[in-house]
């Protein structure tokens, strides 16, 4: 056995811990006298009125508390004297009625007005007629709210130089809406429904500076009007579906700064003129159908230049890879071939070529001198010859992918002078040779790849040193002799793959933190299955096939509490098959000497279920006995199964699992049913009892526990407690928790109580009775999700979400957002479970930073794996993963294929959508049948290999909304 199927491969990810200790706060500023005019005194005291009263939000502007309005929060008022309001900013109010908005427009004096991020849905025609004749005005900040239909008429505004409409829902198409606006410097209408052409007519004036259309559905070219606005200096037409080609003459627009046309159906050839833009030092044209050869010298002044997944051909031009400027560098993805030029500019910092059909050699005299390069990806080409040992000079490289070419030699020795690296991956290559003992002196490296090839010898008794290694990936090749004693200090190292070797000998005490997997399969170990292995009890995967083990299947392997795979294939095993916890999937084919006791025929469906007390069977005998006499058999038959069970486990639990004792346990929730349900000596018993176990998440545990009074809750202990929680930190931990506790939201499962034990932290949720997500889209829980549930949850979910990242003053972000971790209340009534992973995992772990495992595969973003920080675009992609589950019913991977990958190369073309869609629901209506299309195409946004093509999530979930 070689491969699992289900198999997690994981990504470390640094990033600096922040807690916070307040979410709300605001203090107001010191006390100033008026100078304002009696005029605007009086229309501020209006305002803050018609706010107060109407607007559906709170603004903390009180003339009684505070009577002069220049010293309101968000008021500014001219200096020195004070005697006019110059700035408005109701940024952030909640504020849902625009009633106020025309009182604003007396103000005359009045320069700037914000109005971002609240929930307006209109703006007033009393708003454009009155605030057009304010000749001071400069600045219109609407974005972030609800607003829909067209883009309002704009007359008079005739000082308005920026104006910002930005993350809202607004459509139509654009014509002479805002010609009038004579002054206009920056326009931004991203993250909107406008269609038609891109507009053209942007101010008489042509002064127009900044132009912002990014993900709308603006269609046709690129047009030429836009040539006569010199001043441009950003353009970013990004995620529409623009289509022709780039043309020549944006070359004219000379004080181009920043160019911008990813993920668009734009065809055709780079051009050349990009070279004459001096200014110019962004560019990028992702994710579009460009298909010729990349023209020399684009990159003369550029620092950055994006131009992958396109299919761009030819080779690359000897000279784009080494101009002066040049930091970054992003081609992978296309069709280039022939080789990677020799020359490489030294300010570069990022190189990605993977995924073309690049070969010849690594280019190695050039690479030698680049003090900046950080990242460096060349994998999936047809690169031979050897890795240049040279690439070991580049200090800072944090970094290395060469998998999957055709590379062969020895590993360069030198690149364990590489102090910065942290992820290696040379994987399915034809490297010889042993591994180097300089590898095993990488202080930061924490995944390292190098299965698949030729390496022979043995490994290295000096790895025990990487003390960062948290996945070491030996697998397939021709390693021998024995694995050194060591290793078991690799206090770091979650997945060991070393199967498919020609390994032999003692199997030595393995690191104790090992989670994800454990392989050794495929070589030559015999003997007994050693009792070390016992004390792996975060252990999720165990592949011990195809050696010559025999004896006995030891006892101990039944009790390993969070194995869910365990293969024992092809040994020599004898005796008989241990009981295994039914969540473990047990495969023990080819013991010719093995006897399975419980071959007996048992009903699939009982033997599934878990232990239940004695009291509880005794009833159901009791129950059964009233129903017809065939059911008593059956049910008389399951029970001494059961009870058989019941026993075994019984002893082996107590025996094993001393009840947790309690340092600290509180209720957080003020909820008066919940306080006096939760009893934590009866969670303690529960969580020490293996039977009452529902499911493991990457993160944490979760048992079912019934509390005295009848009530059920989930009790989650968080795995890994030596890792997530520094001892002694008990305090900071639980005020961290007190602080979760007063969030409210009904789609995220917020903690009810908390207790700590020495060394875990066990919290109290709700019961979600449903299960995960994951096990009802198939079918798990036996019932069907129709459509109306799967809009449901996609609903729920998108408001969890948008609430954790509207969190004050700082965002929540989810560590691990995937259909296995939002649990249903009902099959309508999704919880986001694990919010709180980000907060209360200890910073402490060296130097500041800390390194996990952010996420499940097929949910981690394209671009962890070289930002390596957790982000909110990286979460509004794993949403899109999830809501791509709901819309496909497939799982997030399946097959090595992530669905994501999968139906975005199967998306392009409008036809073909309808095939990505589970028939079963798509075919029950014409409207379901849309509406599905209309989710796919915000899963489509959302799962956008580029992060900012991404939409926000109060974007999602209104743009979700509208597609009911
Ligand atoms: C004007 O108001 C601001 C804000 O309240 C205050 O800081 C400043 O001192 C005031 N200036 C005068 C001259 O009152
Ligand atoms: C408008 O407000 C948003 C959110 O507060 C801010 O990010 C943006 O920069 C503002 N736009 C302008 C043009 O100032
Ligand atoms: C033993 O046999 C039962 C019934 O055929 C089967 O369900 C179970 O998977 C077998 N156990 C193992 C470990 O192969
Ligand atoms: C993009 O172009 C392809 C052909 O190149 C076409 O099939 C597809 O429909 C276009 N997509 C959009 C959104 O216009």
């Amino acid at each position: 056995m070689s491969s699992y199927g289900r198999q997690t491969t994981s990504l470390v990810l640094y990033f600096n811990f922040h807690f916070f200790l307040s979410l709300f706060c605001y203090l107001p500023v010191p006390v100033v006298l008026s100078a304002l005019s009696s005029n605007q005194q009086a229309t501020m005291i209006d305002l803050s009125n018609s706010l107060n009263t109407s607007a559906g939000g709170a603004v903390p502007w009180d003339v009684n508390k505070e009577p002069n309005p220049c010293s309101w929060k968000g008021v500014e008022c001219n200096s020195p004297t004070n005697s006019s309001v110059i700035r408005i900013s109701l940024s952030e109010h909640s504020l849902s009625s625009s009633d106020f908005l025309p009182l604003v427009c007396r103000i005359e004096s009045l320069q700037v007005l914000d109005v971002s991020g609240n929930r307006l849905t209109t703006i007033p025609p009393g708003f454009i007629s009155a605030c057009g004749k304010l000749g001071k005005l400069k600045l219109l900040n609407f974005s972030l709210n609800n607003l829909v239909g067209p883009l309002p008429d704009f007359v008079g505004f005739l000082g308005l130089e920026a104006l910002d409409f930005a993350r809202n829902n607004l459509s139509g198409s654009i014509g002479s809406e805002l010609d009038g606006l004579v002054k206009l410097r920056s326009l931004n209408l991203t993250f909107n429904h406008f269609a038609g052409h891109v507009p053209t007519r942007l101010g008489k004036f042509k002064v127009l500076e900044e132009l912002e259309l990014s993900v709308n559905t603006f269609d046709g070219p690129i047009p030429a009007e836009l040539v006569g606005y010199k001043n441009l200096t950003l353009i970013d037409l990004s995620g529409n579906r623009l289509t022709g080609s780039i043309p020549a003459w944006i070359g004219e627009l000379s004080k181009l700064e920043v160019l911008i046309l990813s993920a668009n159906n734009l065809s055709g050839g780079i051009p050349q003129s990009i070279s004459d833009i001096t200014s110019l030092w962004r560019f990028a044209a992702n994710s579009n159908d460009f298909n010729e050869t990349i023209p020399g010298g684009i990159t003369k002044h550029l620092k950055n230049l994006d131009l992958s997944y396109n299919k761009l051909n030819g080779s690359i031009p000897s000279d784009l890879l080494s101009e002066r400027n040049l930091q970054t560098l992003d081609l992978s993805n296309n069709r280039l071939e022939g080789p990677v030029p020799e020359a490489l500019s030294p300010s570069l910092v990022r190189l990605r070529l993977g995924s073309n059909s690049l070969d010849g050699k690594i280019p190695s005299a050039a690479i030698a001198t680049h003090g900046n390069l950080t990242y460096l990806e060349m994998e999936n080409n047809n690169l031979t010859g050897s890795i240049p040992p040279e690439l070991g000079d580049c200090r800072k490289l944090a970094l290395l992918n060469l998998a999957q070419n055709q590379l062969s030699g020895a590993l360069p020795a030198k690149l364990g002078d590489l102090s910065s690296l942290e992820v290696l991956k040379l994987q399915l290559n034809n490297l010889s040779g042993g591994i180097p003992i300089q590898f095993t002196r990488l202080p930061k490296l924490s995944i390292l790849n190098i299965s698949r090839n030729s390496l022979n010898g043995s490994i290295p008794p000096s790895v025990s040193n990487m003390q960062s290694l948290i996945n070491m990936n030996l697998q397939g090749n021709k390693l021998s002799g024995s694995i050194p004693v060591g290793i078991a200090s690799m206090n770091s190292l979650m997945e060991l793959q070393l199967g498919e070797n020609q390994l032999s000998g003692d199997i030595p005490r393995m690191p104790m933190n090992l989670q994800i997997a454990l392989n050794l399969s495929s070589n030559h170990f015999q003997g007994l299955i050693p009792e070390t292995l016992s004390s792996l009890g975060g252990l999720e995967i165990l592949d011990l096939s195809n050696n010559k083990f025999s004896g006995e299947i030891p006892d101990f392997l039944t009790k390993l509490g969070t194995l869910t795979q365990l293969s024992l294939s092809n040994n020599e095993l004898s005796g008989e098959i241990p009981k295994f916890p039914s969540w473990v999937m047990v495969d023990t084919s080819g013991n010719k000497a093995l006897i399975n006791r419980t071959t007996i025929n048992t009903p699939p469906q009982l033997e599934k279920k878990k232990k239940s007390y004695a009291a509880t069977i005794v009833l159901a005998v009791v129950a059964a006995a009233v129903v017809a006499f065939g059911a008593i058999t059956i049910v008389a038959v399951s029970i001494s199964r059961q009870n058989y069970r019941v026993n075994d486990e019984q002893v082996q639990t107590e025996e094993e699992l001393a009840v947790p004792e309690v340092l600290q346990g509180n209720l957080l929730t003020a909820n008066g049913i919940h306080r006096s349900n939760i009893d934590f000596t009866r969670a303690m018993e529960v969580v020490s009892d293996q039977s009452n176990f529902v499911l493991k998440t990457r993160f944490s545990t979760y048992y079912k526990a019934i509390m005295p009074s009848g009530a059920s809750y989930f009790v989650k202990k968080l795995n890994w407690s030596d890792k997530i929680f520094q001892l002694g930190s008990h305090d900071r931990v639980a005020r961290d928790l007190e602080v979760f506790g007063k969030l409210s939201n009904s789609n995220v499962m917020n903690p009810l109580a908390y207790v700590l034990t020495s060394d875990s932290a066990y919290l109290f949720y709700e019961f979600a009775p449903k299960g995960t997500l994951f096990d009802a889209l198939r079918g798990i829980s036996g019932d069907d999700m129709d459509w109306g549930s799967r809009y449901s949850i996609a609903v729920g979910v998108a408001q969890g979400l948008s609430f954790l990242h509207g969190c004050t003053p700082s965002p929540i972000l989810l560590l691990d957002l995937s259909s296995k971790s939002i649990l249903l209340k009902s099959l309508k009534e999704p919880l986001i479970a694990e919010a709180e992973l980000l907060k209360v995992i200890d910073p402490s772990k060296s130097t500041g930073s800390l390194s996990t495992i952010a996420g499940s595969v097929g949910y981690i973003p394209p671009e962890y794996a070289y930002t390596m920080v957790v982000t909110m675009a990286g979460n509004i992609y794993s949403f899109g993963v999830v809501l791509l589950e709901l819309l496909t019913g497939k799982p997030a991977v399946s097959e090595g294929i992530e669905l994501a990958k999968w139906v975005l190369s199967n998306s392009a073309q409008q036809d073909k959508r309808d095939h990505i869609l589970d028939y079963s629901i798509s075919r029950t209506s014409t409207a379901v049948r849309n509406q599905m299309l209309a989710v796919l195409k915000i899963a489509l946004a959302c799962v956008s290999v580029s992060p900012e093509a991404r939409p926000r999530m109060k974007s999602v979930l209104t743009r979700l909304l509208n597609a009911r």
